[in-house]
């Protein structure tokens, strides 16, 4: 299953519109119903405004009823495979804390670390029930 959500990131790291940084990201979530979902990084003529893969696939999925998910992919051209930043980071706890991140180069370098180890002490929303 890694390999083939490791070639779902790749593939949508082609549609990755990164006319500004040249940088593009590919990433593949495994949803809890066995789907799987993809995107890549958009960036903005306002650059602040821009999204990476990781979050435009969790969003995609979210928006589709997908509820958790359970493997992340993501895909980038670099020496060192590349890690998501600490806003992914964020939304990725709060919807895949259970998930294994796997992260691999145009070379087929792999690393995966389970997300509780990229966000250790994460925030979510069970800090805004009170009781
Ligand atoms: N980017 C991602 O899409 N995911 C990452 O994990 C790291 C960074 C994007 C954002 C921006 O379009 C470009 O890479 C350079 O930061």
């Amino acid at each position: 299953m890694t390999d083939a959500l490791i070639a779902a990131a790749k593939a949508a790291r082609e549609h990755a519109f990164a006319p500004y940084s040249k940088f593009k990201v590919g990433a593949a979530l495994l949803a809890d119903d066995g789907t799987v979902v993809t995107g890549c990084n958009v960036e903005s003529a306002s650059y602040g405004l821009t999204i990476c893969a990781e979050r435009v696939a969790i969003v995609k999925g979210i928006s589709e009823g997908k509820k958790r998910f359970t493997c992340v992919a993501v895909v980038a051209d670099t020496d060192t495979p590349t890690p998501p930043c600490g806003a992914c980071r964020q939304l990725l706890w709060e919807f895949a804390p259970d998930a294994d991140v796997v992260m691999e180069n145009l070379h087929g370098k792999r690393v995966s670390y389970p997300m509780r180890e990229l966000l250790p002490h994460g925030f979510d929303g069970g800090f805004l029930v009170n009781g």
